[in-house]
């Protein structure tokens, strides 16, 4: 097996903070299995002190039998103090072991995730295949995915509106998904088969999430008034935990993965434009004033020539990207985080005002289904064909522009698909209460996808680079290849979900800002003497030599 690159600190602190992780997990299923296989070995030699001691594991273990990852173990995981617990973790305490099982178990469920990832795109163990696009067999797939999915997954939901408790929904969660849903898979496989034609609905489909990324942030920072720093920090680790790990342990810059940093940025431009000063946020003019200011800041930053790169060039360490391309080594450093924060710098605001005139909007709905049929089925017909002229008319005139000039139209005109989709999706109820849930199923899976797709469905080869390749299982057979990597795939991305949230769980309280504050000191402290062992290890041949 023959490995590509150098292997960096990085990679090497992943295997130092790997390995104990997996031996202990390994210990405590041994540990679990001989209380199981042996319950008469406890009564043979009984001592009291150790009978006390094995109650006390017998609770943990109905503790963790009621359900892996339960509130209540992650709980007694959070009640000893950081230093302790590591402390019992490095000397392999047993019934720290069978308590932490669970954590244990996922911790090394994910690393060994990681290794797969690594094995499939830095090694040549198995091989790669060329990208082909048929224009054909694109729409074949993705036609009979739709057909399927609305023959086996069709589902009509009556869930109540969140403001008005009638059944009217707009833009639910279910609806949202399986938009997402349905947009990811398109963007996968024009990865997959290289469909440069669709570029264009590409660069919407990632401003419609951008657009969702408002909406649905702002939605929840307006009702719930939540901005406790506990809250963000679980955003923050949905969003990077696993894509920080992928840097790590496949040297590759976060910009790789751009859509994580642009995510992230506007998450956090939405938290901050709501956040400050969150008492006012009830009174209309205040709202007013924040959404102009964000346009304003958008503005200054992307509109005004210099001030982008005054900003971000502190952050070139984050947000630089040097392509392994020879032909795009040139590009500056900081122009791929240019481009693609550009292309959807005004859509969140967009998803702002849609969240923040939902119930208004919500309300004239509702009117409009109790009032008379001919009045409701001649507002609707007005509003549906004005709808088709406008999507109509942009798509004759600005998606057909050839690439270049498309992206210097789109940040201004992203928002007109994206507001005929909503209105066309919305306008009958039954239109509005069915969703197709396989789409849903995918669509919760995104981010995971997302990354995903580079290293275990598609082939980088050495880091940094744009995924090229395939990768390939089956040589010759390319649908059978196509299908054995896509369930496994499919697979470990929702693994990861899972395995991301279990681990949220665990390391980021919900409750206890102290307890964050400890375990994120930690995490670093940890982080910094794994690197700089590392880098000890790394460089001493270097010294010998
Ligand atoms: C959008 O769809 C929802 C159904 O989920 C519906 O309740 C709502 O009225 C629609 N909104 C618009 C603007 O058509
Ligand atoms: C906020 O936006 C991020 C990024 O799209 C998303 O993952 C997250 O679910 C959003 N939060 C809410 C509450 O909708």
């Amino acid at each position: 097996m023959e490995v590509s690159g150098a292997v960096t600190p990085g990679q090497v602190s992943f295997l130092l903070g790997f390995f104990p992780v997996f031996i202990a997990w390994i210990y405590s299923e041994i540990l679990e299995y001989r209380k199981y296989s042996s319950p008469t070995k406890v009564h043979s030699d009984v001592n009291l002190v150790e009978l006390g001691n094995e109650m006390i594991k017998e609770d943990d273990r109905a503790v963790l039998l009621e359900g892996g990852l339960s509130k209540s173990s992650s709980a007694k995981f959070q009640n000893a103090s950081v230093r302790a617990n590591l402390f019992r973790f490095m000397t392999m305490d047993e019934s720290f072991l069978l308590e932490n099982r669970a954590i244990l178990r996922a911790m090394s469920e994910f690393g060994l995730t990681l290794a797969y990832f690594y094995i499939c795109d830095r090694t040549n163990l198995f091989s790669e295949s060329k990208k082909n696009y048929s224009r054909d067999l694109f729409l074949f797939l993705y036609i009979l995915l739709i057909i399927a999915s609305a023959m086996t997954s069709l589902k009509k939901h009556n869930d109540k509106s969140a403001f008005s408790g009638k059944s009217i929904l707009y833009l639910n969660r279910h609806q949202t998904e399986e938009w997402k849903g349905w947009m990811q898979v398109l963007f996968l496989m024009y990865h997959y088969f290289a469909a440069t034609e669709i570029y264009n609905a590409i660069r919407v489909f990632i401003a419609a999430y951008v657009w969702m990324t408002g909406f649905g942030n702002f939605s929840y920072y307006y009702i719930r008034k939540d901005f406790s720093l506990a809250r963000f920090a679980q955003m923050m680790w949905r969003l990077n935990f696993f894509v920080a790990f992928c840097c790590i342990v496949l040297n590759n810059d976060y910009m790789l993965y751009y859509i994580c940093p642009m995510h992230t940025l506007f998450t956090l431009m939405v938290y901050g434009a709501l956040g400050i000063c969150n008492k006012y946020n009830e009174i209309a003019s205040v709202m007013a004033v924040k959404i102009i200011s964000c346009f304003l800041v958008v503005i200054l930053i992307w509109e005004v020539p210099g001030v982008f790169d005054l900003i971000w060039t502190p952050f070139t360490f984050l947000f630089g990207y040097k392509d392994a391309d020879p032909s795009k080594a040139n590009l500056p450093l900081l122009h791929e985080w240019h481009f693609r924060s550009g292309l959807d710098r005004y859509i969140w605001i967009i998803g702002m005002i849609y969240a923040y005139y939902h119930p208004t909007v919500e309300r004239w709905m509702e009117r409009l289904e109790e009032s008379e049929t001919k009045m409701r089925l001649s507002i609707k017909t007005i509003f549906v064909t004005v709808c088709l002229v406008v999507a109509y008319l942009w798509y004759e005139y600005i998606y057909k522009l050839d690439k270049i000039t498309y992206n210097k139209f789109h940040p201004y005109t992203s928002w007109i698909p994206i507001t005929a989709y909503i209105c066309l999706r919305n306008f009958t109820q039954q239109l509005r209460s069915s969703s197709l849930t396989l789409f849903a199923w995918l669509g919760k899976v995104t981010l995971e996808t997302y990354i995903s797709q580079i290293h275990i469905w598609l082939r980088s080869g050495v880091p940094n680079s744009q995924p090229k390749w395939l990768l390939c299982f089956i040589p010759d057979y390319p649908l059978l290849n196509f299908l054995l990597t896509t369930a496994i795939y499919v697979l470990i991305s929702y693994r990861i979900f899972d395995l991301t949230n279990s681990l949220k769980a665990a390391f980021v309280p919900a409750k206890d800002n102290k307890r964050l504050l400890h375990n994120f000191i930690a995490g670093a402290v940890v982080s910094l003497c794994l690197y700089s062992i590392s880098w000890v290890l790394l460089h001493i041949p270097a010294v010998l030599g």
